[in-house]
């Protein structure tokens, strides 16, 4: 696999060394459940509380504020759920993940209202349109703090002082944003906030719900005493060490990251504009995250090029979503006015840990004759 370059670090990322290093000798002898009171118990607990206080530090959260999930999806769903029973509608965004937009659905058909506000041209939301819907009895609103398939990072300062203005709850999905922006729970007046640790350099299976002192919802998952009862079931110690110290590492390194995974981003894009003709990029550039890069590729069938890259060896992500064996459009892409074909045509490239110049040059080079293959064997 060494000489293959992976540009999916939206979809995932590879662990950091350390934080294996980190995470081995408590999955071999750290097998204390932190809820016993004997001395296994307690070194157990000492590992969860540590990594809760280096999450918390890494998010601009208090530890008592941070709920260990089992990743994004389970953090998104216990808010939304977490509040049914709670009047008022729920204002969302047309770009979200499905791990907000499957709930939302549910909801709905369970008669909650929810509110979609639509985005431009280059995927931003518009604030207008966001003070508008509040004008009427708001329970939540939930976005997007930084979108998985165009990168384009919401104002969500402004976005959380209107929520707050209109005296509402506010959820942000910060997924796609830490360890890749500045994240700061005390910056952004949120009540929740989510995170996932496989999107920046921890394991897969282990996230957070960020709960504002003061604020809470229903648990989803009913149990024992864990997590302040906010989250039933035994925790994962070995994984929630693990996001503590990827969270460490995320703000420790958080500038430099930036700069670096921006420098190869930029790159890759002017090698794409130099040699490959009729590309347009999706999303505002001036609002975007380092790492990533929306491209579409006008004409050629982005499932195909995606296979045809794999057998190269380049790892990239379709603006598809694959339901049942078929390939449907992008709903982030299509929000923004993009076609379905334009949305088909488009390839999301996202850098991150291991990549250097070297393989986004190997990239470049691999992409032109494939996308000119794939825009042939389409026209013919
Ligand atoms: C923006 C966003 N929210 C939520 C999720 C779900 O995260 P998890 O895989 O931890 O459930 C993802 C994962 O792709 C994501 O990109």
């Amino acid at each position: 696999m060494s000489d293959r370059v992976y540009l999916d670090h939206n979809a995932t990322t590879p662990l950091h060394p350390d934080v294996v290093e980190a995470m081995v000798p408590v999955l071999r002898d750290g097998y204390g459940n932190p809820s016993s009171t004997h001395a296994e118990g307690a070194a157990a607990k000492r590992l969860v509380d540590r990594a809760r206080d280096q999450l918390a530090a890494c998010l601009g959260a208090k530890p008592s504020e941070v709920v260990f999930t089992g990743g994004a999806t389970e953090a998104n769903n216990t808010v939304l759920i977490g509040l049914s029973d709670l009047p008022g509608k729920i204002v969302t965004s047309a770009v979200e993940h499905p791990s907000v937009t499957a709930p939302l659905e549910w909801l709905e058909a369970r008669d909650a209202e929810v509110v979609r506000l639509g985005v431009n041209d280059q995927g931003m939301i518009d604030l207008a349109e966001l003070e508008a819907a509040l004008a009427s009895p708001t329970k939540l609103v939930s976005i997007i703090w930084a979108n998985n398939e165009t990168g384009v990072v919401q104002p969500m300062v402004e976005i959380a002082e209107r929520v707050k203005a209109a005296g509402c709850l506010l959820h942000v999905d910060a997924t796609q944003a830490v360890g890749k922006a500045v994240v700061n729970f005390n910056d952004v007046p949120a009540d929740f906030l989510s995170c996932s640790a496989h999107k920046f350099n921890g394991p897969k299976g282990i996230g957070c719900l960020v709960v504002r002192e003061g604020t809470g919802c229903d648990s989803l998952l009913r149990g024992g005493p864990q997590e302040r009862r906010f989250r039933g079931g035994t925790e994962n110690v070995a994984s929630i060490v693990a996001i503590g110290l990827a969270a460490q590492i995320a703000a420790d390194g958080l500038h430099d990251r930036i700069a670096n995974y921006g420098a190869l981003r930029n790159r890759l894009w002017d090698a794409i504009k130099a040699r490959i003709p009729d590309v347009r990029r999706n999303g505002d550039e001036a609002s975007v995250l380092c790492n990533t890069l929306s491209v579409e590729f006008c004409g050629a069938a982005g499932d195909v090029l995606l296979q045809s890259l794999d057998l190269e060896g380049v790892a990239v992500s379709a603006g598809a979503a694959c339901h049942s064996g078929s390939i449907s459009p992008s709903h982030v892409l299509t929000a923004m006015g993009r076609s379905p074909e334009e949305a088909l045509a488009s390839l999301r490239l996202s850098v991150g840990l291991g990549n250097d110049s070297e393989q986004i040059d190997r990239a470049a080079y691999i992409l032109e004759p494939q996308v000119a293959k794939v825009r042939a064997a389409g026209a013919s």
